[in-house]
């Protein structure tokens, strides 16, 4: 295993899932971790990971003094480390053309690690973990649908069968059939417990008359815990409960902490839990990153559509349709939605966009059906390329698709009039309406 040291980088992440990639596992720890940390690691390679602008992190080589003394490897990215030694390679910057191929042959060669760190490998490792964990007793799940929970949700059903109850909480501001397809995925195809929750009525009675974005997520998110909560009580002798929770997660960044990396906005999601939590977690991808853990979920069986669907924000259409929450609006979002990214698919541009979607927009504009001037709802297409979410630049879709998509919604949805595309990019506006 290789040991990477973050000294504020934002390549950090990059660099690890590079080492991942070439089948090497490896964890990043700050830049300060103890001379202690450092050797109980046992690393057979060590990288540091440096940011070319700040040294002030680095003024102080002392923690890293331990990584030096050590006769392992290092490898240096960004930074000359003052007094390295001779085993020392160094990389100038991070640099997406040869930093890969230099990161492969580190670990590969200087380091003479084994590429086992492979899909198969890893889930017989989680699968072995679990049934250690577990032994005969239940455990819980919060699945949503999403790409984390969905693949706890395979993994746990193969090591553990039927000590495995999923709960599945559907708010009603799904994506078109959203709910009837993970029923039938899970429960049906692969015979997992899934209790399903409609909660539809809760959340709309709950949300009526609410336009603040901010407030519309927090009342979300709380109802979110609380029908699981319920739920969950329901239920007997259960005394684990398990999470999507992946490694992005749980490591702390360096550049995070000293103020570096670019926060826009933060989110609150679905699915938090109560900090009174009677149960033990079961983690099994807390290790992965999120490449690893699609590759996962293919291994697992899982469709590859599913697995590489664009994210899909927690409060789902309660942020895609502004202001107040109306069953009537969502309805009509979900259809324009579906038809946009069916679109998406069959024009092959599905996978060239990191995500895309269609935004509820509560003005009524004008159209002539039938020689008639009718009023009704527009709606806003969005579609994005790229690569951390932190920024992003609209997707230069071609017209004939951005055509033929609003044809079909102005014809096929009474309700819609008009339909517009986002021109906007990240920063200043972001990623979805609210
Ligand atoms: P923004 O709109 O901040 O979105 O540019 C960046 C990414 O985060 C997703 N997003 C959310 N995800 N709960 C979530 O789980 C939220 O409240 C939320 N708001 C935005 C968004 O879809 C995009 O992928």
């Amino acid at each position: 295993r290789i040991l990477v040291l973050d000294f504020g980088s934002e390549y950090t992440q990059l660099i690890a899932r590079k080492v991942r990639s070439a089948g090497v596992y490896c964890e990043v720890h700050p830049f300060d971790l103890d001379e202690a940390a450092i050797r109980a690691f046992n690393a057979k390679g060590i990288i540091l990971s440096c940011d070319p602008d700040a040294e002030p992190l680095v003024a102080d080589p002392q923690p890293v003094a331990a990584a030096y003394q050590l006769d392992v490897p290092l490898l240096s990215v960004g930074y000359e480390h003052p007094g390295l030694p001779a085993v020392a390679r160094r990389i100038g910057a991070y640099d997406d053309s040869n930093t890969p191929a230099l990161v492969e042959n580190f670990v590969l060669q200087d380091c003479a690690c084994q590429g086992l760190w492979t899909p198969a490998n890893i889930i017989e490792d989680a699968i072995a973990k679990v049934r250690a964990q577990v032994g005969e007793r239940q455990v819980l799940l919060g699945l949503s649908g999403g790409v984390d929970s969905s693949v706890v949700a395979a993994l746990l059903h193969r090591a553990i069968g039927d000590q495995l109850t999923c709960v599945f909480v559907d708010h009603g501001l799904m994506r078109l059939h959203e709910g009837d397809q993970v029923m039938r995925m899970f429960a049906e195809n692969m015979g997992v417990k899934v209790i399903r929750v409609d909660a539809e009525q809760r959340f709309l009675d709950l949300l009526k008359g609410v336009n603040d974005p901010e407030e519309k997520r927090k009342i979300i998110g709380r109802t979110f815990i609380e029908v699981f909560d319920e739920e969950s009580a329901k239920l007997e002798g259960i005394d684990f409960l398990a999470q999507g929770t992946i490694y992005p997660d749980i490591i702390e960044s360096v550049a995070i902490k000293h103020g570096k990396a670019r926060v826009i906005k933060s989110h609150h999601n679905v699915g938090g839990l109560p900090e009174d939590m009677k149960f033990e977690l079961v983690e099994p991808l807390k290790e992965l990153f999120k490449d690893e853990v699609r590759k996962l979920g293919v291994e697992l069986g899982l469709p590859r559509e599913m697995v590489y669907r664009h994210p899909f924000p927690g409060p789902g259409l309660g942020v895609r349709i502004l202001g107040e929450i109306r069953k009537e609006y969502a309805d009509l979002l979900r259809q324009a939605d579906h038809i946009f990214i069916e679109e998406l698919r069959a024009a092959g541009w599905y996978d060239k966009t990191s995500q895309a979607f269609a935004v509820f927009v509560p003005v009524r504009s004008v159209g002539v059906v039938n020689d008639q001037r009718r009023y009704a709802w527009v709606i806003s297409l969005r579609a994005v390329e790229t690569i951390d979410f932190m920024t992003a630049r609209w997707a230069h879709l071609p017209y004939e698709l951005i055509e033929k998509v609003s044809t079909r919604i102005i014809t096929e949805l009474e309700g819609i009039s008009r339909v517009v595309y986002d021109v906007s990019s990240k920063p200043p506006a972001t990623i979805e309406w609210e």
